[in-house]
């Protein structure tokens, strides 16, 4: 075989893989003389690195795609709120609240305190030159490490406690464990536990049944339309899938959601019977997507 001009040229690869070792400007050390204790940075441990890398990208492209992230509540701009940060973000939070990091000297606050860690960084190269790498004979780094830790530490501890009492103090349930709450309670009675619009492709089961004609006097069409796809409330196609007659009863008795008043003594004045309540009832619990 044929390699490059010269075919007598041997060719060297890089570990196992197709690249090959070339003799760039960076000429490696030689380190045969430790074999399996070290390799040159580039190419050789470079490539393993990526190969690594690769394999972790795509793991975690597969888990997203597999799991899409979670769509949160509506935002509700009524409800008053406690601004609070991530987690993570708790100390810095925490941080900007202190005296000579806010008001006045916010801007001392945010770039210089903030500027020094990352100026400190970048010149960690040249002020961190000892050999040691144990760290307790790194006095300064290890010490400057656990300040960090610790500081970072209390300030997320003392943001967090804020937090809680700021609660207790204002007797406010955070909006997001009031709704956690209201879907529990909802999954117990076996109601719905978000306001997801059904999809209104389903057919009308037993059309022709006198409850079809209950449903209009009682006045569920202004709401829930003559050909039940919903107008300000839900399409009620399929709605046999999501509630059971008890149910639906219910609904039709006590309203639904704090959004559907009740509707029973409607139904009633507008010439129902019971009966008429109930059969209308049984025949919504018929309505199931045909499968
Ligand atoms: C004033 C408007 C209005 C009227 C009138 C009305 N509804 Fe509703 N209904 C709603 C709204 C809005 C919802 C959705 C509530 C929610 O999910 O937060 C709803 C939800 C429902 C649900 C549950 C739907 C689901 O997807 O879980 C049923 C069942 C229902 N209505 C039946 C009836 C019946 C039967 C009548 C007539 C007796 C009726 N409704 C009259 C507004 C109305």
């Amino acid at each position: 075989m044929a390699h490059g001009k010269d075919s007598k040229e041997k060719v060297v690869f890089v570990g196992d893989s197709r690249v090959r070792k070339g003799n760039g400007f960076i000429t490696p050390p030689d380190y045969t003389a430790y074999p399996g204790k070290s390799e040159a940075f580039i190419p050789n441990f470079l490539l393993k690195e990526w190969m690594v890398g690769v394999v972790v990208l795509v793991g975690f492209l597969v888990l997203t795609i597999a799991e899409p992230a979670p769509l949160g509540f509506p935002a509700n701009p009524s409800a008053s709120v406690i601004p609070m940060p991530d987690w993570y973000f708790l100390f810095l939070y925490q941080y900007l609240k202190l005296p000579y990091a806010s008001g006045d000297y916010v801007v001392l606050g945010t770039l210089g305190v903030s500027g020094i860690p990352f100026i400190a960084l970048l010149l960690a190269p040249f002020l961190d030159t000892g050999k040691e790498r144990r760290f307790y004979r790194r006095p300064i780094a290890s010490s400057l490490m656990i300040l960090g830790l610790l500081a970072v530490t209390f300030l997320t501890n003392t943001a967090w406690t804020h937090y809680k009492h700021q609660l207790a103090e204002t007797g406010q349930i955070p909006e997001d464990i009031q709704r956690e709450e209201k879907a529990a309670e909802n999954r117990a009675k076996g109601l719905p536990t978000s306001n997801a619009k059904q999809a209104a492709v389903v057919a009308i089961v037993d059309k022709e049944d006198k409850a079809m004609e209950s449903f209009k006097k009682a006045g569920c069409i202004s709401c829930h339309a003559a050909d039940m796809k919903g107008a300000s409330g839900p399409s009620l196609r399929g709605i046999g899938d999501v509630h059971d007659k008890d149910a639906i009863l219910t609904i039709i008795k006590e309203g639904y959601n704090g959004k559907m008043p009740a509707q029973y003594d409607a139904a009633i004045a507008a010439g129902l019977t019971d009966q008429d309540v109930d059969h209308l009832a049984e025949w919504l619990a018929k309505q199931k997507a045909a499968q």
